[in-house]
Parts: structure tokens; C-alpha cells; sequence
């Protein structure tokens, strides 16, 4: 294989060179989340998220920030839906807050909450574009956590009664359905190391979290298809777990320690979900880990039976792998409870912002991967993205931002699906994260992804230069 050096590392040619034209069909599109965008945090009877209590404790995200305004795209959502429309995206992915719909996240729905939603999609499919909903993306109703939260097995059921509310509303056009968007996420660093809200710690609540997404998952996918939704998607953060050699060598052998250390790591991170939801069966090792930091009595009888509601595709998140070998691990680490014997350990390539290794060869080796053991689902990439500090320069034309990390960055990650394409991985799409630039959860607004800058002071909108090559890339279905 050849390999080409460039200012992000040694790469091999195909994701650096030649045109990458997708098959027709492919859908090309943008992502974001409700509270990282919408603000009106009070307004038409919204309740209280989790996000909202946490941002407003001191000391929990970065300057105090908080999503009370955000874009205020609760309010500019017609100029949003326009750039989505100027861009040529034919897919835009978003989500619904639950507290809009049921302010404490239970009982009879909020019309207003809903008309906002029902206006969103109306003026996305006046313009051609297909709205991807999300139902879960972290902003849970806080009279719910006071109850517990998703430590509560109640709180699954609370989710496929407002699961099926919204469908209500909106499935006579929306046809794609995300139940859960990461949970691997919200459930170990949300119940587990705290860095996102609710902030509970421990092993014990991130494991019974973690179960009761899963039973959220199925008895709102349940809902769903009951009702006669057409498509069910889990996205989950799909990050390929790999040793340092492999980071430079995709093909690099394993020691038989570093094989298992591996095969753990992944069990907690991909195979957690993926197995019940698209297999009915947890994986051996998570079991295991299970009992002995939670017990396994949260875990009933039928739960497997209603865990497995296989998604129709799976919405895979990817912006970096996790680099692991057999080796002194952190003790007592919650976001991996049972790994004291693993090493976390680091790329050695450059980072984006947020400190995360660039390796596009990691999104091609997990989508090969998803589709060879889940070949019943199609796959989708649901994010894909990355931070850097950028600067709006003003130039004759008007503001600019020349983001040329971001555009590197983005070329080769799509170079890396078009590989997994050609070798037969059911892609069907691919969403930028993100959109505008937004709340990024425990950083706030200091780290930008979007393809739009925000200027959060005044709200004005800037398309980046990675916007203006992102629509080159729609109109021409690929890099060319
Ligand atoms: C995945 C999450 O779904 C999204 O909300 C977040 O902003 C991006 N990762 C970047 O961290």
C-alpha cells in the first residue's frame, strides 16, 4: 500500500488522493442536538432538563456556559433550515427534547412543545430536505432523575410513552427514527464519571443506567413500529478499539494480552448495546462485570426479549478510535469499570481540539466491522466531525473562516467511508457533525464544529470554508 505523508501524518493514498464518488442514493447531510442548539430553554412550557440543572452548578461546564439562548435556533430555525437548503443536504438529523413535550416527563403533552417540532419538519420538507429525528439526545425531563433517572427501570417505560407521543405527532412525515443517540455516553460519563450531566458516580448507576437505556430502546422501538414507523435506528459512538501498533498498521498483530484487553474494552464500548439490541444476548465479559459491580439484578427475566428490537440501520457516531493495551490501568475507572489491568493509551498522532486522535482509517475499519457482524442493519454515519479553533477573517466578499484542519480533516474521513463502500460495508448515508457551532456539553461554547460559524454574541451565521466544500461535496456525491 502506498502511504502519503501529510501535516496530519502518514496516511495511506486512498484516503489522500483521487476522486471518491459515491453510489447513487447515498444521502448526504448535517447533525444536531436539541439543547446544544435550540436556547428558548423557558419558553412554551418547556420543563427542566438534567442539562439545564447541571450547566447552572457551578463548576460543571467550562465558563459557566450554558444552552438557555445556544443558537436560539428555536427562534431562527427558518434561517437554519435555509442554510440546510443553500448547502444541497438532503438529510438534516436532529432531536427532540423530551421536557418540550412533557415538561416533567411523564403524562399528558405539551401541544406548543410539539407545534415547534411539527414547524421544523413542515419547512425541512418544503425544501426538499429528509428530517432524521432523534428522540434521546441527553436532555432528560429532571423530575424524572429526581425519581431516579435511568437508574429507574420506570424511566424506560416514561420514554416509550413519549416515544410514541411524538410519533403520534410527527410519523404521518417523518420516517427515520432514532430512539437513543450514544448511550454508551450518556450512561458512563453521565451515572458514571459525572463529567456530563445528571453527574452521578459510580460503576454500580452507569451499569443499571446502561441496562435501562437499552429496555428504553426496545420498548420505544416497540412503540414505534407498533405505530408504523418505518425505520428504527440506535446511534451509538463508535469508536474501533485498537492497540498503538494499529493505529499506524491497521493490520498490525496483537499479543494475546493486548487481544483481550481489546475484545474488553470493546465489549463495553460497541458490543454493550449492540449485542442485546441486534443479537438478544449481552456479551459474556459485560455480564461479568456487571455482577460484580452492580449485581445483576436489575437485569430481569423478559428483558432481553424486549432489548431485542434489532435497529433497521445503525447510526454509527465516529471521530476517533480508543487505543488500548494490556497493561496498569486507571483504578477504579468508571467509564470503563473492570479495566484496572488495561492502558489507555495514546495515539501518538495529532489531535483535533478536543485532544482526540486523528485516524480516519478507524471509520472505515469500524463500519467493515458493523456490517460483517450485524449484516442484518444498514449502516449510516450519524456524526462525523471535528474541533478546531477557527477565526472569522473579513475579506471584500465579508467574513470568512478559513478552517482548512476541518476540511483535511472531513476529506479523509469521507475518503475513508467511499473504502468502506467499495468493500461492500451498507453505508446509506453520511451526516457532518455539526451543523453550527454549538453547545459542546462540559466545554460549552469553546469548542466549534460546524460547518456554520455562530457568532454567539450577535448570532450571525458564517458558512466556513468546510461548508462551502461540503456542498461541492453533495452536488458532486463525493470528492472528486
Ligand atoms: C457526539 C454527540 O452526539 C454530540 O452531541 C457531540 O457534540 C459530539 N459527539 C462531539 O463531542
Amino acid at each position: 500500500m502506498t502511504m502519503t505523508v501529510t501535516s496530519r501524518g502518514t496516511l495511506p493514498s486512498y484516503l489522500t488522493e483521487g476522486p471518491a464518488v459515491f453510489p447513487e442514493g447515498f444521502v448526504w447531510g448535517a447533525a444536531t442536538a436539541s439543547y446544544q442548539i435550540e436556547g428558548a430553554a423557558q419558553e412554551d412550557g418547556r420543563g427542566v432538563s438534567v442539562w439545564d440543572t447541571f450547566s447552572h452548578t457551578p463548576g460543571k461546564v467550562a465558563s459557566g456556559h450554558t444552552g438557555d439562548v445556544a443558537c436560539d435556533h428555536y427562534h431562527r430555525y427558518p434561517e437554519d433550515v435555509a442554510l440546510i437548503a443553500d448547502l444541497g443536504l438532503e438529510a438534516y438529523r436532529f432531536s427532540v427534547a423530551w421536557p418540550r413535550i412533557q415538561a416533567d416527563g411523564a403524562g399528558p403533552v405539551n401541544p406548543l412543545g410539539l407545534d415547534f417540532y411539527d414547524r421544523l419538519v413542515d419547512a425541512l420538507l418544503a425544501r426538499g430536505v429528509t428530517p432524521y429525528t432523534t428522540l434521546y439526545h441527553w436532555d432528560l425531563p429532571q423530575a424524572l432523575e429526581d425519581q431516579g433517572g435511568w437508574t429507574a427501570r420506570d424511566t424506560a417505560y416514561r420514554f416509550a410513552e413519549y416515544a410514541a407521543a411524538v410519533h403520534a405527532r410527527l410519523g404521518d412525515r417523518v420516517t427515520h427514527w432514532t430512539t437513543l443517540n450514544e448511550p454508551w455516553v450518556t450512561a458512563f460519563l453521565g451515572y458514571g464519571t459525572g463529567v456530563h450531566a445528571p453527574g452521578r458516580t459510580g460503576a454500580a448507576p452507569a451499569l443499571r443506567a446502561a441496562h435501562h437505556f437499552l429496555l428504553g430502546h426496545g420498548l420505544a422501538a416497540q412503540a414505534l413500529r407498533s405505530a408504523g414507523a418505518r425505520e428504527v435506528m440506535l446511534v451509538v459512538n463508535s469508536s474501533p478499539v485498537i492497540t498503538p501498533e494499529q493505529v499506524a498498521d491497521p493490520a498490525a498483530a496483537m499479543s494475546e494480552a493486548d487481544a483481550e484487553a481489546v475484545h474488553r474494552v470493546d465489549c463495553l464500548l460497541n458490543r454493550q448495546f449492540l449485542d442485546p439490541v441486534q443479537r438478544g444476548a449481552y456479551p459474556e465479559e459485560v455480564l461479568r462485570i456487571a455482577e460484580r459491580h452492580a449485581g445483576l439484578g436489575h437485569i430481569h427475566d423478559t428483558d432481553l426479549r424486549d432489548i431485542h428490537q434489532p435497529a433497521d440501520v445503525i447510526g454509527v457516531n465516529y471521530y476517533n478510535p480508543c487505543v488500548v493495551r494490556s497493561g496498569p490501568g486507571r483504578p477504579a475507572n468508571l467509564a470503563f469499570p473492570g479495566t484496572e489491568d488495561i492502558e489507555f493509551a495514546d495515539a501518538g498522532v495529532p489531535t483535533t481540539q478536543m485532544g482526540w486522535p486523528i485516524v480516519p482509517t478507524g471509520l472505515s475499519r469500524m463500519l467493515a466491522r458493523l456490517s460483517a457482524d450485524y449484516p442484518e442493519a444498514g449502516l449510516m454515519v450519524t456524526e462525523n466531525g471535528a474541533a478546531f479553533p477557527d477565526t472569522v477573517t473579513e475579506d471584500e466578499t465579508g467574513p470568512r473562516v478559513h478552517d482548512t484542519d476541518r476540511v483535511a480533516y472531513l476529506d479523509t474521513h469521507l475518503r475513508a467511508v467511499h473504502a468502506a463502500v467499495s468493500a461492500g460495508a451498507d453505508v446509506r448515508g453520511y451526516l457532518v457533525w455539526s451543523l453550527l457551532d454549538n453547545f459542546e456539553w462540559a466545554e460549552g461554547y469553546h469548542r466549534r464544529f460546524g460547518i456554520v460559524h455562530v457568532d454567539f454574541a450577535t448570532q450571525r451565521r458564517t458558512l466556513k470554508d468546510s461548508g462551502l466544500w461540503y456542498r461541492d461535496v453533495v452536488r458532486e456525491n463525493g470528492v472528486v
